[in-house]
């Protein structure tokens, strides 16, 4: 009976917290021009909390050719949407506060623009203001194989602390199916920033 009470103050516990979580955490989700829109669309499912999503103009046409999703679909997914030309939008500012941002996916031309401080859209200037107030960036880059270019871009951004978290999933969870590819990665993402999810099974 103590054991059931337990259970049940237990699972008041999730709720509060996971009501707590919706109310207080605030992301910020790019989705930039490189293949694997999907991963921003899982992310968007999977994050719990206030959502601004800004898509990029070649992500806009990516995103209906290589996933089931149209681009309308994808925004009802955030509680805030910008485009990527809205220079004037809150997460331009270094004063509009948040908890993270993630670019999933992101294109090596994006991470160019990264990691040499241009910010001539939405995208990179948040990027950019991400960095220089020393919040949590995520990229889920995807590109193969990489010039020297692509790496030291990566590198230099690494070296401030951005996490460059590859497309490119272990195999130790055994996927059977496409989508637990997918889930593998974007579960690696979450990890970055402590987020609680069932997207793969560790390694024990
Ligand atoms: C179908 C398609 C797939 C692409 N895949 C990639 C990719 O995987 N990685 C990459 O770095 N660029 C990729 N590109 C090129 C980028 O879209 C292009 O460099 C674009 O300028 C990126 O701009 P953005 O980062 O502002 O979206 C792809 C383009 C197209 C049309």
């Amino acid at each position: 009976m103590a054991e059931i009470g337990f259970h049940i103050r237990d699972s008041y516990r999730t709720i509060f917290y996971r009501w707590m979580i919706i109310l207080i955490v605030r992301y910020v989700v790019a989705i930039s021009g490189a293949s694997g829109a999907i991963y921003g669309i899982r992310l968007l499912q999977e994050l719990e909390g206030e959502k601004i999503l800004v898509i990029s103009r070649t992500a806009r046409e990516i995103i209906p050719a290589e996933t089931d999703y149209t681009v309308e679909q994808v925004e009802a997914m955030a509680d805030q949407v910008f485009d990527d030309d809205q220079m004037f939008a809150s997460i331009a500012s270094g004063s509009f506060r948040y908890d993270a941002m993630f670019v999933a996916p992101c294109s090596e031309s994006s991470v160019a623009k990264f990691a040499n401080g241009i910010a001539d859209t939405l995208i990179s200037r948040a990027v950019s203001v991400c960095i220089k107030e020393d919040r949590k960036l995520i990229l889920l880059v995807r590109e193969t194989p990489k010039s020297a270019i692509m790496l030291e871009n990566e590198l230099k951004l690494a070296r401030l602390g951005v996490r460059i978290v590859d497309a490119n999933p272990g195999f130790y969870p055994r996927p059977q199916t496409v989508d637990d590819i997918v889930d593998i990665v974007v579960g690696r993402c979450l990890d970055q920033v402590g987020v609680d999810h069932g997207l793969y099974r560790r390694w024990e």
